[in-house]
């Protein structure tokens, strides 16, 4: 129920004007919580959880995910509404849509199997030195969550339900494009959880988060999305080394195509690591170092496989390039490009960088060079930098210096130089991966990034661990 005021959703993939633009068409329109309303959700979280003491932090394993499963049951009633939506309001492709709600349950499945484990290993008692030990993981109490208009579903639940079924209770903040989605499965988690357990905020974060920051009643913050607004939020917490993060930020992912990469694999990785979903994903490959021996051959691959992608609307059969949701995106993607144009690189695929009925084909840049703008910035969008190198070398300086570290990719076929590389990269960024594109998935694979890309790890265990603590029950023999 709401009689408050409420903002209009606008969605990009309107009706395409003369000049080219897109006028935004309106979607729906969604409450804008008051600070104060916002507060009052946060309150009802701290009472739920009532200092552990409330019904959802002392239930017991098998009954939160008793509730959970009632939850999932609910959620995919709502599948065909959910999907529609994220197509609407973010311009996500049918099939990925449908993939990303698919993986969400899928997550939620393998989460309720890896806390059974937990649960398990926990349960045994063991003893030391005379005293009788029950190790048992504990919540931590109230989380602030907050997930991105990219993935607003899947990546909003991957911190959500780890902390849902340790035991948390949760403020939930809904991401700014990809809001309306969370309307029809709030009611599910209403029916499914105790009261107070799972609150939702709407409305601009800048004016509803403040408050909930400022007063200390927040146990931990999870946020996808940006590293200023989580150093910023952060800032806002009166007893910040209080205060547990699990963040998951910006990124620089860097492709390496070494003298002997099999180019035909290079071209399919990079392609689909850098553009899918326009770019607009944290693991996407935003940079792409080519020898300079290769580079020439690589491109010549390369541009005319990203000019062959196919634009339109995400409805639209195999559809791989859809509007962006972002409606500065273009103005910014395009002064990247003039800004790499005049240090002198090039757009050297057919027609990148042209923007005609709300679509943005992409762009390859090249040779992009240190001081550009897309040589450090993180575009998170369809235009793909690529640098020439003659040394390893330059590559690993270059991710030495960058303010990020997330993932990266290396292309080659002799073992060797790949193994050499290994090492190194490892420790620079937090998931290399070989002949193969950046990405998050398998699910159960740890994800989380170095300097300001992360902090904390997420995945289906990592994630239920990182929203817990581990405690103890100790008895002395008699
Ligand atoms: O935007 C960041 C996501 O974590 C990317 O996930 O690699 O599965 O597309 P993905």
């Amino acid at each position: 129920q709401w009689d408050g005021p409420t903002t209009e959703v606008y969605s990009q993939i309107g009706t395409p004007q003369p000049d080219g633009s897109i006028k935004p068409r309106l979607v729906g329109s969604f409450p804008v919580c008051t600070p104060t309303e916002a507060m009052e959700a946060l309150d009802a979280a701290v009472a739920a959880y009532d200092n552990g003491r409330g019904e959802w932090p002392t239930m017991s394993v098998a009954g939160r995910i008793a509730c959970m499963e009632t939850f999932v049951g609910k959620m995919l009633e709502q599948k065909q509404r959910v999907v529609a939506l994220m197509m609407w309001e973010i311009g996500k492709n049918l099939a990925d849509s449908t993939k990303e709600f698919d993986r969400t349950v899928k997550y939620i499945y393998d989460t309720i199997d890896s806390l059974k484990d937990i649960d398990r290993a926990g349960s045994r008692f063991r003893v030391e030195e005379g005293i009788i030990g029950q190790i048992r993981r504990a919540p931590l109490g109230v989380v602030l969550a907050m997930g991105p208009f990219n993935y607003p579903l899947n990546e909003t639940y991957t911190t959500l339900i780890p902390s849902i079924l340790m035991g948390n209770t949760i403020l939930f903040k809904t991401p700014k494009h990809g809001s309306l989605l969370h309307y029809p499965l709030l009611e599910a988690f209403r029916t499914s959880f105790p009261k107070g357990v799972v609150n939702s905020i709407y409305g601009r974060g800048a004016v509803v988060v403040p408050p909930v920051m400022q007063s200390g009643k927040v146990n931990v913050l999870t946020l996808i999305g940006s590293s200023k607004v989580a150093d910023e939020l952060q800032r806002q917490h009166p007893k910040l080394n209080r205060l547990r993060s699990i963040l998951s930020l910006d990124a620089k992912n860097a492709a390496i195509i070494l003298p002997d990469a099999d180019l035909d694999i290079a071209v399919k990785e990079c392609l689909l690591g850098s553009l899918s979903f326009n770019g607009q994903r944290c693991t996407a490959i935003k940079i792409i170092w080519a020898h300079r021996s290769i580079a020439d051959k690589f491109l010549e691959k390369f541009a005319p496989a990203v000019s062959a992608l196919k634009l339109g609307m995400p409805w639209t059969d195999g559809v791989q390039i859809t509007p962006l949701p972002e409606l500065n995106k273009v103005d910014y993607l395009t002064d990247t490009i003039r800004d790499a144009e005049a240090g002198g690189a090039k757009i050297v695929n057919d027609g990148g960088g042209d923007y005609a009925g709300g679509l943005f084909k992409p762009a390859v840049v090249y040779p992009v060079k240190d001081g550009m703008k897309l040589y450090r910035d993180e575009q998170f969008g369809p235009v793909v930098p690529v640098v020439a190198y003659d040394d390893v070398e330059e590559f690993i300086d270059y991710l030495i210096t960058d303010s990020h570290g997330m993932q990266a990719s290396v292309f080659g076929t002799d073992t060797k130089p790949i193994a050499d590389l290994i090492d190194p990269l490892v420790n620079l960024v937090c998931r290399v991966n070989i002949n193969a594109q950046c990405q998050r998935g398998p699910d159960t694979f740890p994800f989380t990034g170095r300097k300001d890309s992360a902090e904390g790890t997420l995945s289906v265990e990592d994630a239920l661990r990182s929203f817990s603590i581990r405690t103890c029950v100790a008895t002395k023999e008699t």
